[in-house]
């Protein structure tokens, strides 16, 4: 590295004072990594020293739970990531002002530590606004009640705040000795998030609230360097990062500054009532090795790990309870096939490439051809020999290329990067998908054997499928319910009563009709109107405790017809949240339920003004304040049975018991069988339920991965329910006698409710000669010097079943010119007659295997001339399962 850049890099060595001192006592540092500094110069960041290029895996603490931790951060590292990055969730930290919360899914430092223990660097990204469609961005909705404030601007009661738990944070972290430093594994730190965005909305404010912010973070003495992202004007000291599904030829905006790309949207969230985001692991991978090819130097996938939005933590509007985001882990931290394995082979082959990549200052540049281009690094090794290493580029959306690169001849799939680690013979290419497909399977649970009888053992599937056969019901009360109500005039905004305490507030008022209204409206064929001039997220519209009728929208007009009795009738108004608001400017000023005025039309004397009525407020329904799904309370309520054949009915407390499932498979409910509510498992709230139909259209019949991705390409589900089945994580099961109960708003069946597992049933894989050889191949000696050649070594085909889980059978091999994709392969002309024996004699009864793709390994050449692949697919089983044996076929 040449001596002026390493000038120009920020100094993280010159501390602030306070720092200072406290490093010159005697502390005893932290246990993970021997103490080092972090500090940066144009190219990337420097670790102990040394320039690096990272790989980061975004997974957010809360959207798991602590027994699922250790699994998420191994398999982080094991897909290749060096670092972990997650934000910080104030409103989980600090539910109610000054009152913290560090326990369970929000034990910060635990976390922490889980990462560092695993070898892994960490990026924390405080915010404390963090979007991340979580509810209310993660301000705790407290935050709005601060006489006098104004989010996210140069705002004194804000900026208090902001300042005390970011302090609260850095303070937990250096007390904790979790920073680099001292041994921790905190290389980084975030400042705001993407404030460039609304920072115009502001005005001077918000160019000042972008300085305040920056030099309050810095002045936290955390002796690590900050990022903010999408922030063109941060500050000199801080690094402004980039954002979005493409991140290559970004430029900071400073020339000491390097290129990093802190969210790399790897697939999308869902809204209730969309369909599911998928973006195409070729495009992930060439979006990645584009940002190394043209600079980049750190990326992190926004996410890695998606999980659930457990409880209320869903931000909206409607965004589903499943935060899946089609990251390459899975909502239950089962590896996404090919994802996953296709990004460990490229992290792996841009490792190879990182001896060059730290070396040169900036790349060489070559074009290749019209949309054709390569980047070359190349410099002084470590070790002083010559390092060289070289990205082959070809952007072009539908034809592949032949290019000559060094006097060799490439041939580059369409929208496709060759990564060449030796400038010379490529490693991978982010077209050619050499990893295994899995496809997951969703099946009944099975429960232990042992309690049951002989003939509970026999029909035990049928009766798996559903839950359970007795439930129990409880009525919840239409209208005001409890003495903790108030009446006022007006109509009050939502939040400013339920506090979020809840996602449901009723207002009740008295209307009465004459017999002139009566007789006016029959003469007339018509009923009076309710109309709202605004109005989010459901509304729903009760005359004397019957439903009217239920709208749903973002700040939408209402117009729901009603009827009313002569006399007085009671008009009664629920409106629900479903995720508070987590993007955009002013979000204090959001809020939720009504909007403008609010009337009723269609009288004889004219309308009626609902915005100067008397109306009885009450936050919340009556089984939330009785607490009647937690273990404690739920038996003091009166419940009764419910009979099978009751019909659907709105309003509706449901309980049961379950056992739980056999083995160690992720634990699902499905409540497609039901409308729209909330469940709980053992008095932990699994989130909101909604079965509500996406649009029939707009998925596409196949995705094709080339071309720029945005979040409408490649969804699936179209016409199907947004999400029927809901995670409950097996740390809060016990054995047996679990205890369910739902609150169901629109009426379902509860007895259709069913416990699956899922776990990745099936895996494909395809692999032709054409593909590259395994990338641990080139960390053996020799294979870098050039004494062994790389041209012979055949490639692999890999495939893993899930932990505890085996391949018990193969259902399809051939080595030839095999047609079709996973799950319907067929045979083609050429097929080497022994595929089968091969691939199970190497592959059965092993949890993972590995068969070369080459005569060699199948004992023959099926067609002479012909380029061939191997086509597998295989059956995974519980491990401690043998019923399979029986069918096996070696
Ligand atoms: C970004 C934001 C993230 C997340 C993402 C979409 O703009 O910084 O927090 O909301 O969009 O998933």
């Amino acid at each position: 590295m040449a001596e002026s850049t390493r000038n120009a890099s920020f100094q993280w060595r010159i501390l602030p004072p306070i720092l200072a001192l406290l490093l010159s006592l005697p502390i005893v540092s932290g246990s993970f990594f021997k103490p080092f500094n972090v500090s940066y110069d144009h190219r990337a960041l420097i670790i102990a020293g040394k320039r690096r290029m990272l790989v980061s895996a975004g997974v957010h603490y809360p959207r798991a739970t602590p027994e699922m931790w250790p699994d998420l951060i191994a398999k982080s590292r094991e897909g290749g990531a060096d670092v972990v990055q997650t934000y910080v969730f104030w409103s989980g930290h600090e539910p109610v002002k000054g009152q913290y919360n560090f326990e369970g899914r929000y034990d910060l430092v635990k976390f922490v530590k889980l990462v560092g223990s695993s070898g892994l660097y960490l990026h924390l990204r405080i915010g404390p606004y963090v979007c991340a469609e979580w509810n209310f961005g993660g301000f705790p909705v407290w935050l709005r009640d601060v006489p006098g404030i104004e989010f996210r601007t140069d705002n004194e009661p804000f900026k208090k705040e902001m300042q005390k738990f970011v302090t609260k944070i850095v303070d937990l972290m250096r007390e904790a000795e979790m920073f680099c430093w001292q041994g921790g594994p905190v290389i980084m730190l975030q400042i705001e998030n993407e404030y460039g965005d609304v920072e115009k909305s502001y005005g001077q404010k918000g160019k000042d609230y972008v300085k305040w912010a920056a030099s309050m973070a810095l002045g936290l003495g955390a002796g690590v360097p900050w990022v903010m992202c999408k922030q063109t004007d941060a500050p000199e000291n801080i690094i402004d990062a980039c954002n979005g599904y493409y991140c290559d030829g970004f430029k900071p905006n400073s020339k000491t500054k390097p290129v990093l790309w802190t969210e790399d949207w790897d697939g999308w969230y869902t809204k209730w009532g969309g369909s599911l985001p998928h973006r195409p692991a070729e495009d992930l991978a060439f979006a990645v090795a584009r940002f190394y090819q043209r600079g980049g130097s750190f990326q992190n996938y926004y996410m890695y790990f998606g999980g659930t939005n457990f409880g209320r933590t869903s931000g909206g509007p409607f965004y589903i309870t499943s935060y899946d985001y089609d990251a390459p882990l899975d909502e239950y931290g089962l590896r996404s096939e090919p994802k996953w394995g296709h990004l460990k082979d490229l992290h792996a082959a841009i490792k190879l490439c990182e001896p060059a990549l730290i070396a040169a200052d900036a790349p060489q540049y070559k074009k290749l051809g019209s949309n054709q281009e390569a980047h070359i690094y190349h410099g002084a090794g470590e070790t002083g020999g010559k390092v060289c290493a070289a990205f082959l580029a070809n952007i072009d959306e539908h034809k592949s290329a032949d290019v000559k690169f060094n006097g060799q001849s490439y041939t580059l799939p369409p929208w496709s990067v060759s990564i060449l680690p030796d400038c010379r013979h490529v490693a991978y290419n982010t077209a050619k998908v050499g990893a295994q497909t899995s496809v997951k399977t969703v099946k009944p649970a099975r429960f232990p054997l042992g309690s049951m009888s002989i003939l509970q053992k026999v029909v035990r599937q049928d009766d798996a499928s559903y839950i359970s056969k007795s439930w129990m019901a409880l009525k919840e009360p239409i209208g005001i319910w409890g003495e903790n109500n108030f009446t006022t005039e007006g109509l009050l905004e939502h939040l400013n009563v339920t506090k979020d305490q809840s996602d449901y507030l009723w207002h009740k008022t008295r209307i009465s009709v004459s017999e002139d209204d009566i007789s006016f409206w029959k003469k007339n064929g018509a009923n009076p109107t309710l109309s709202v001039d605004s109005m989010r997220d459901v509304l729903r519209v009760f005359v004397n405790k019957q439903l009217s009728g239920s709208i749903v929208g973002h700040w939408v007009k209402a117009v729901q017809p009603v009827r009313f009795e002569q006399g007085n009738n009671d008009l009664l108004l629920l409106t629900q949240t479903v995720g508070l608001q987590n993007y955009g400017a002013f979000l204090e000023k959001d809020g939720a339920g009504f909007r403008g005025k609010a009337k009723l039309t269609g009288f004889k004397n004219g309308d009626v003004d609902l915005s100067k009525s008397s109306w009885t407020y009450q936050v919340g329904l009556k089984g939330e304040a009785e607490k009647v799904y937690t273990v404690e309370e739920n038996e003091k309520a009166e419940w009764s049975t419910l009979e099978t054949e009751a019909s659907p009915s709105i309003f509706m407390w449901y309980k049961t018991y379950f056992n739980t499932p056999d083995g160690t498979d992720p634990v699902v409910l499905d409540l497609g069988s039901m409308g729209k509510g909330q469940a709980w498992v053992n008095g932990h709230h699994i989130g909101r339920y909604w079965s509500i139909i996406a649009q029939k259209d707009g998925c596409d019949k196949t995705c094709d991965y080339r071309g720029a991705y945005t979040s409408d390409k490649c969804t699936t589900n179209c016409g199907k329910p947004t999400q029927t089945r809901y995670h409950v994580p097996r740390s809060w099961l016990k054995p047996d006698s679990n205890l369910l109960v739902l609150f169901e708003e629109t009426g379902g069946n509860p007895f259709k409710i069913s416990v699956k597992t899922v776990t990745s049933g099936v895996l494909c894989g395809q692999v032709s000669e054409s593909h590259y050889p395994p990338l641990r191949k080139w960390s053996t000696p020799g294979f870098m010097n050039g004494t062994m050649s790389i041209n012979s070594v055949a490639p692999e085909m890999h495939l893993r079943c899930e932990e505890g889980h085996v391949i018990s059978s193969i259902e399809f091999a051939s080595y030839g010119t095999p047609r079709g994709s996973c799950d319907k392969f067929s045979t083609g002309k050429c097929h080497a007659s022994k595929s089968l024996s091969i691939v199970s004699e190497a592959c059965q009864g092993r949890n993972s295997c590995f068969i070369e793709v080459s005569n060699t390994a199948f004992q023959s050449d099926p067609c002479r001339g012909t380029l061939k692949t191997l086509a597998v697919m295989a059956r995974c089983s519980p491990s401690q399962d043998t019923s399979y044996l029986s069918f096996s076929t070696a």
